[in-house]
């Protein structure tokens, strides 16, 4: 029997709009993708500093630190990932319906998963960051060290080497971040937001 099923869900009194009313602002999703040393976490930090004191309340998820918390059980397998990111939209949907400015840094390599993603948040704010950073870079970054250690087989199903990336088709916002500075990647996000 579906678990499920014997569920009600409750219409609370205070609706998100009332939420939103109060904070002043519309709650949102703003989800980077890239390869690991992409500068996916750099750029979400340092968009959330000029968000927050542009006077609004945000929220970071970010790979590493929800992978040492609430899915510290989950590995680096194809469904792994994919429970990864399917847990990452439900708690930036409950904090977007919060009223946040929620930014996620993952990897999150499977288009599939990233439209499960926009599905769970509402299409209407959900905002795709595609931190488009060569390969070649990123392993010349290797700010972790993970490349070698991919290269050198001690890492299996490594993004980009081992496992697949599936870039963004039609991101909402392509940063190419080889051609530009922390700051103008910033400026570039929030040009494009209807914050
Ligand atoms: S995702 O694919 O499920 O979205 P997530 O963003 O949470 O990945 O975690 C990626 C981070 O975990 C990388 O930045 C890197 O630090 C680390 N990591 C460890 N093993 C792997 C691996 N096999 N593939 C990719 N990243 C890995």
């Amino acid at each position: 029997m579906n678990p499920a099923s014997n569920l009600t869900f409750h219409v609370p009194t205070v609706s998100s709009a009332d939420r939103e009313r109060l904070l002043g602002q519309t709650g949102r999703v703003l989800w980077f993708t890239g390869l690991s040393g992409s500068g996916k976490s750099t750029l979400a930090n340092a968009t959330e500093a000029a968000l927050h004191a542009a006077g609004r309340a945000t929220f970071l998820l970010d790979g590493d630190n929800v992978r040492l918390g609430l899915n510290r059980d989950l590995g680096f397998s194809a469904q792994d990932r994919t429970e990864n990111i399917r847990r990452i939209a439900e708690v930036a949907k409950l904090m977007a319906d919060a009223g946040l400015v929620v930014l996620t840094a993952f990897v999150s390599p499977y288009a599939a998963d990233r439209d499960a993603a926009r599905a769970v948040v509402g299409e209407d704010r959900f905002v795709e960051i595609f931190v488009d950073t060569p390969l070649e870079e990123c392993e010349r970054r290797d700010p972790k060290g993970l490349y070698a250690k991919a290269r050198a087989g001690q890492i299996l199903d490594f993004t980009g080497i081992s496992a697949p990336f599936e870039a963004p088709e039609a991101p909402n916002i392509h940063l190419l971040t080889a051609q530009r500075s922390v700051a103008e990647c910033v400026y570039q996000i929030l040009g494009s937001l209807p914050l």
